[in-house]
């Protein structure tokens, strides 16, 4: 036999819920120029062409991952999304990369509507070169300091992403992060992320101050992400549990936390750390080889997971949200369960239908 269906559960969402979420959402789908003020978070090799033009396609906002493409590459993948979208969209760089000024001039020359700076403080240079040629600048803010020292130097919005969220993550829930940062920062939009896998969520972070919120994870298994169907059987398969952070052996040697799913990887991650510890030890490498092959362990490894599916041995970066991803869904359909989660709580929670 079915459980009863709860009876709020049998009341879909007045059109007032709707016009409410809207008024909610106002500030942030203004800056975006998309329906919902909802991004999808850049993911590398996930947020190519394909899910970016159906996430902007379905009324969000999509992200292409430029971090790890030269020029010519990212200039070929913003014309190949143009081609599939003509919604807005934009373009995450790292600020690390050695030639960022020439990646933000090719987004500008290709008319990117928004760049978005991750991986650390963006250089001032970079930030007012993406102004002056016409994008809107996003920056992720990791503290409310940083955040001020942020829309001094012209951000034209923030992200502040909570360590729940998958990929390289802060040390500070975004539990913390919002009620650090969304009562203080009024002076552009803020977007919140990590760990956020439905509409409820959403809906308290815009009571909050929030302009909309940046989601990730819950995105790897749309029908349009070009991820290995083992990577998205992986994440449907997953709970909250398994989306853990690396681990680090010796404060000496530094790994730089990333949140992702436990495999034979993460494992021999740990007794690789050991075994270049020892040598350390046993005078076998310097501290600058030893903090070297370290680093060197993962390189490629999320590459190798989400395009060739191997989920063995790659990076299956993830959220804690993973649990929340039970099947693939096409991304219209799940900025539609989102919107329609956030509008049926407003409804509720404004008395438009029964609790
Ligand atoms: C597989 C994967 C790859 C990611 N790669 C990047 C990246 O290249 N650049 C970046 O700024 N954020 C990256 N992120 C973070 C997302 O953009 C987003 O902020 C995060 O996924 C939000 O948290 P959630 O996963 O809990 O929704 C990645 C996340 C995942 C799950």
């Amino acid at each position: 036999m079915n459980a009863p269906v709860p009876p709020h559960r049998q009341f879909p969402a007045p059109p007032e819920a709707f016009a409410a979420l809207d008024a909610l959402m106002a500030r942030g789908r203004a800056f975006l120029g998309a329906r919902w003020a909802l991004m999808g978070g850049a993911m590398s090799w996930v947020s190519e062409r394909n899910l970016v033009a159906a996430l902007s396609n379905a009324g969000a906002f999509g992200v292409i991952a430029g971090g790890s493409m030269e020029p010519a590459r990212l200039e070929e993948e913003i014309a190949a999304t143009q081609a599939l979208t003509d919604k807005p969209f934009g373009v995450n760089l790292i600020t690390l990369h050695p030639r960022l000024p020439e990646l933000v001039r090719v987004c500008l020359a290709a008319k990117v509507s928004h760049i978005v700076f991750a991986g650390g403080i963006p250089p001032g240079g970079a930030i007012r070169l993406a102004r002056d040629g016409g994008a809107r600048v996003i920056c992720f803010a990791p503290a409310l300091v940083l955040a001020r020292r942020l829309i001094r130097s012209g951000a034209d919005a923030l992200v502040i992403e909570g360590s729940e969220a998958g990929g390289h993550i802060g040390p500070v829930s975004l539990n913390v992060l919002a009620q650090e940062i969304l009562p203080e920062i009024r002076e552009v939009p803020v977007f919140v992320a990590g760990g956020i896998g439905r509409g409820e969520a959403i809906l308290a972070y815009l009571e909050m101050g929030a302009a909309g919120a940046q989601l990730g994870t819950r995105f790897v298994c749309a029908t349009e992400s070009i991820a290995h169907p083992r990577f998205k059987r992986a994440f449907i398969r997953a709970a909250a549990r398994d989306a853990l952070p690396s681990v680090q052996l010796d404060p000496r040697f530094p790994v730089i936390p990333v949140r992702a799913l436990q495999n034979e990887g993460t494992r021999r991650f740990v007794e690789h750390q050991a075994e270049v510890l020892r040598r350390f030890r046993a005078g076998e490498l310097t501290k600058e080889a030893a903090q070297l092959e370290i680093e060197h362990f993962w390189a490629g490894a999320l590459r190798r997971a989400v395009i060739e599916g191997d989920v063995e041995h790659g990076s299956l970066m993830a959220g804690q949200s993973v649990g929340m991803v039970t099947r693939e869904q096409s991304a219209a359909a799940i900025i539609g369960e989102l919107v329609g989660q956030a509008a049926h709580a407003v409804a509720l929670r404004r008395g438009m239908i029964p609790t």
